[in-house]
């Protein structure tokens, strides 16, 4: 996808419609592990003012889900995030974390937490990133180990948690 064509990629809360989008996006995005419709359904409902949907000429490019864990309000743990193939390498993941982050209902946050498998150099390449934008730590630990939560059926998700985030520094990676 050429540069102008990325730069006219709509970011935008995502509504109840796009969940069939959502589910075939993930589909095309391996490693990400599909959910079932219903579930994408309620990401695009429940969780839509920490989710972005990127769309251009109608067809959605991109998709973050995101939420608050309930009892951890200065948290956004992002679930999934997911580009289209020709919508890669040119900054759209990044964007869509940053126009996250920079939502009204965000402004408490202080802590930006996800988990990433080992092998996917892309996602820490992505976080890695994230956290220098924003002039903050990054630390990681496992979460679900391999055997331990998985029974051997998926690699281990490291959980990655980026912070503290200033809000100064959200406003200046905004405006960069
Ligand atoms: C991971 C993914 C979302 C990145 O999307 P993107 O729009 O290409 O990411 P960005 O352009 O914002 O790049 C962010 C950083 O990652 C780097 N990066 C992107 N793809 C990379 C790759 N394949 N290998 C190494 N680094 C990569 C970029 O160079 C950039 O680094 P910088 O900040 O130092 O310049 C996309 O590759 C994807 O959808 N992959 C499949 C699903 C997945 O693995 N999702 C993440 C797990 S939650």
């Amino acid at each position: 996808m050429p540069e102008t064509l990325i730069k006219k990629i709509e970011l935008r809360r995502p509504v109840a419609e796009d969940g069939m989008s959502v589910f075939k996006l993930i589909q095309q995005c391996p490693p990400l592990d599909t959910n079932s419709i219903y579930c994408n359904l309620l990401q695009c409902g429940h969780f839509a003012g920490t989710s972005v949907a990127a769309s251009s000429g109608g067809e959605l490019v991109g998709f973050i889900s995101g939420y608050m864990p309930p009892e951890r309000v200065d948290t956004l743990f992002i679930w999934q995030v997911a580009a289209s193939e020709q919508a890669r390498g040119q900054g759209l993941a990044t964007r869509m974390l940053m126009h996250i982050l920079n939502r009204p209902q965000c402004r408490k946050i202080t802590y930006l937490e996800t988990t990433i498998t080992e092998a996917n150099a892309a996602s820490w390449a992505l976080f890695t990133g994230l956290a220098g934008r924003l002039q903050a730590g990054i630390e990681s630990v496992v979460e679900f180990d391999r055997d331990r939560h998985f029974a051997g059926e998926h690699e281990t998700e490291m959980l990655v948690r980026i912070g503290p985030i200033a809000e100064a520094e959200l406003l200046n990676s905004a405006s960069a």
